[in-house]
């Protein structure tokens, strides 16, 4: 009997074939060196793959996903993503990628208690608390939880611009912008709702002073 996995096996396989038929160095020169110019901050969901929605290869971008795309401040993961990407790859352009409908955004607008998650929800609600009165102005549900969608995007932007990591790259390199930006599952195309240049002050409660070499 075959497996559902034994089939990702099988296309495994065919792919790798089809790649070196194309272009018979592919997998060598890609093996020697990864310089990706971007970190893609993403969601978890399926349906939303980096590399397929913007049509870029393997080695183009360097990928973190979790539940809701977000920039948490103990997340020792995204911190050790972070500071690789940043620090070692010297990435151009870090994106803070959701997608409306998102089921962690949804999961977090109700009073349902979903066990552990409850813990990593609970960063999309004080998202909600800051932008309580705006929320509270749309009346269909689907669009304050897409507005939700955008506004948590936009504070995941704003995290990173608050680590130590970004600014330093920023004081000293003058890279990566950051770019928050919103997929679409219904119509497959992505909107831009916030951009944040290298450089761009932050409230001053944020900046740090003495990140310079
Ligand atoms: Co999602």
């Amino acid at each position: 009997m075959m497996h559902s996995t034994d089939k990702l096996l099988l296309e495994n396989k065919a792919w790798a074939q089809e790649m070196i038929t194309d272009d018979p160095e592919y997998f060598s020169r890609l093996s020697d060196i990864q310089t990706p110019e971007f970190l893609w901050i993403g969601c978890s969901d399926s349906r939303v793959p980096a590399n397929q929605i913007t049509g870029t290869q393997p080695g183009e971008i360097f990928v973190h996903r979790n539940i809701a795309n977000m920039v948490v401040h103990t997340d020792l993961n995204l911190l050790s993503v972070l500071e690789y990407a940043v620090v070692y790859l010297k990435v151009k352009h870090v994106i803070v990628c959701g997608h409306y409908g998102c089921g962690g955004v949804k999961a977090a607008m109700d009073s349902h208690s979903y066990g552990m998650i409850n813990k990593w929800l609970r960063n999309i609600k004080d998202v909600y608390r800051y932008h309580r009165d705006e929320l509270a102005g749309i009346e269909d549900q689907e669009q304050r939880t897409n507005r939700l969608v955008e506004l948590n995007v936009m504070e995941q932007v704003m995290n990173l611009a608050k680590t130590s990591i970004i600014q330093k790259a920023w004081s000293e390199e003058q890279r990566p912008d950051l770019h928050g930006w919103v997929y679409g599952l219904h119509d497959g195309l992505i909107k831009t709702v916030y951009d944040m240049p290298a450089g761009t002050h932050l409230d001053p409660l944020y900046e740090f002073d003495n990140l310079k070499q």
